[in-house]
C-alpha cells in the first residue's frame, strides 16, 4: 500500500504541441477511495496509466510513499489495473484466471486458494469456479477482470477505469458495495475513473473533478454538492445542474434584481462576469424562513414520481429550477414565493467561488 504522490506532472502526446494533461501536483493517500470524474478526453485514463506505469509522463515526477517510481516499469510498481472491457485468458478457468496473478508471483498454494475463495465469495464467483472463462457472459467476465486485481491483497493500490461500463445496472450498485467493503477490509488506495456522477459520488470519500487536462476540484462530495468550486463543477454535478443567476455590480453592491438580492461585495475586478449560484435542492417554494426572497412564475413542473423539478422565471426573465421531494401540485403561469438561505448561496467571478 501506498501514498502516490504527482510533482509537477504532465502529459503530451505529440511532443509538446498539446496537453492532454497539463502541469498538476496532487496525492492519493493510503488507503482511500477516489473517484476521477470528468467528460470524455479530459485527461482521466492518461492519469492512470501515468500511475500504473504504462506511460511514462512527459514532465515531473511520480512517488510512491516518497520513493521516486518514475522510471520503474508496471511490474515494479505493483498496482492492479482494471480496465473498460474486460481482460481475462478465455482457455482458463474462472479459478485459474483468478489464480493467475497470485501464481505468476509464486504464492504458496494455501494461499492461493484462501485468497481466490475470498474474492470468489465477494464477487459471487462461487458456483461458477470451474468454468471455462470464455463461457461467461460480458459482466461476469468483468467481475472476473476485477477479481484477478482484488486478489492482490499486498498492491500499491487498485485503479478501475470505467470497469462498469458493461455491468448491468442493478448489478452497478452491488458491485460498488462490494468494492468499498474490500476497501475497508484490505485498506488498499482505489481510484475508479468513471464519466458517470452518481457512480463517483457513491463511491468515493473523494471525488476529483477534471476538464481539459486539469483538475477543477477535489473534495468530499457534499463539498463538490455544497460549495462546487467554480461554474464548471456547479453544471457537471447535480441533475438538474447548479443554478447560475447574472448578476451586476453597482459601485461596491452586487444586484440580481429577479432574485431580489442586493449585497456588498469585495475584491472583484472591474468588469468581471458575476453569478449567483445555488442548488435546485436548496431553493424554498414559497419563500418562507428563506433570507433572500422574490416571486416567480411557473413555467413547467416536471413530477418524476418521488420528486418533482419546477422551472421558473423571475422578474428579469431569469430562469430558475427548483427540486422537491415529493409530488409538487402547481400550474403553468401560477405566481409562487421563492427564496435561497443566505448559507446555500455561492457568489462566482468570472466562473470561479468568491470565498
Ligand atoms: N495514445 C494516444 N495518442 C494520442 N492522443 C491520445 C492518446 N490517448 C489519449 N489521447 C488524447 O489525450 C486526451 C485525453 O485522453 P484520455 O484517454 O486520457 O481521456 P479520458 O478522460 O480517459 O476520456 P474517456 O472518458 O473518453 O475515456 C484526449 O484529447 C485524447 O484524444
Ligand atoms: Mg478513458
Amino acid at each position: 500500500m501506498a501514498r502516490i504522490e504527482l510533482v509537477n506532472v504532465a502529459h503530451s502526446y505529440d511532443g509538446g504541441k498539446e496537453y492532454a494533461l497539463k502541469p498538476l501536483n496532487m496525492v492519493w493517500e493510503d488507503g482511500r477511495t477516489y473517484a476521477l470524474l470528468g467528460p470524455s478526453g479530459c485527461g482521466k485514463t492518461t492519469m492512470l496509466n501515468i500511475i500504473s506505469g504504462l506511460l511514462k509522463p512527459s514532465e515531473g515526477r511520480l512517488l510512491f510513499d516518497g520513493v521516486d517510481v518514475t522510471d520503474s516499469n508496471t511490474a515494479g510498481r505493483n498496482i492492479a489495473q482494471v480496465f473498460q472491457f474486460p481482460v481475462i485468458y478465455s482457455t482458463m478457468t474462472v479459478a485459474q484466471n483468478l489464480a493467475f496473478p497470485l501464481v505468476c508471483r509464486g504464492y504458496p498454494d494455501h494461499e492461493i486458494r484462501r485468497r481466490v475463495d475470498n474474492v470468489a465469495g465477494l464477487l459471487g464467483l462461487s458456483d461458477k469456479m470451474q468454468m471455462p472463462a470464455r463461457r461467461l457472459t460480458a459482466d461476469l467476465k468483468q467481475l472476473v477482470s476485477m477479481g484477478r486485481g482484488l486478489v492482490r491483497e499486498d498492491v500499491s493500490a487498485i485503479l478501475l477505469d470505467e470497469p462498469l461500463t458493461v455491468i448491468d445496472p442493478q448489478m452497478k450498485f452491488e458491485l460498488r458495495r462490494k468494492l468499498k467493503q474490500i476497501n475497508r477490509e484490505f485498506g488498499i488506495t482505489m481510484v475508479f475513473v468513471t464519466h458517470d456522477q452518481n457512480e463517483a459520488m457513491t463511491f468515493a470519500e473523494e471525488v476529483v473533478v477534471m476538464k481539459d487536462g486539469e483538475i477543477m476540484q477535489r473534495g468530499s462530495p457534499q463539498d463538490l454538492f455544497e460549495r462546487p468550486d467554480n461554474t464548471f463543477v456547479g453544471y457537471f454535478i447535480g441533475s438538474p445542474p447548479m443554478n447560475f443567476l447574472d448578476a451586476r455590480l453597482e459601485g461596491g453592491t452586487l444586484v440580481c434584481e429577479g432574485l431580489g438580492y442586493h449585497a456588498p461585495v469585495q475584491g472583484v475586478p472591474a468588469g468581471a462576469r458575476m453569478q449567483l449560484g445555488f442548488r435546485p435542492e436548496f431553493v424554498v417554494l414559497d419563500g418562507n424562513g428563506a433570507d433572500i426572497r422574490t416571486r416567480a412564475r411557473v413555467e413547467h413542473v416536471d413530477n418524476l414520481g418521488v420528486e418533482a423539478v419546477i422551472t421558473l422565471s423571475l422578474s428579469d426573465g431569469q430562469i430558475v429550477r427548483a427540486k422537491q421531494q415529493g409530488r409538487f401540485r402547481a400550474i403553468a403561469g401560477e405566481n409562487l414565493g421563492l427564496g435561497v438561505r443566505a448559507e446555500n448561496l455561492q457568489i462566482y467571478c468570472n466562473g470561479q467561488r468568491l470565498g
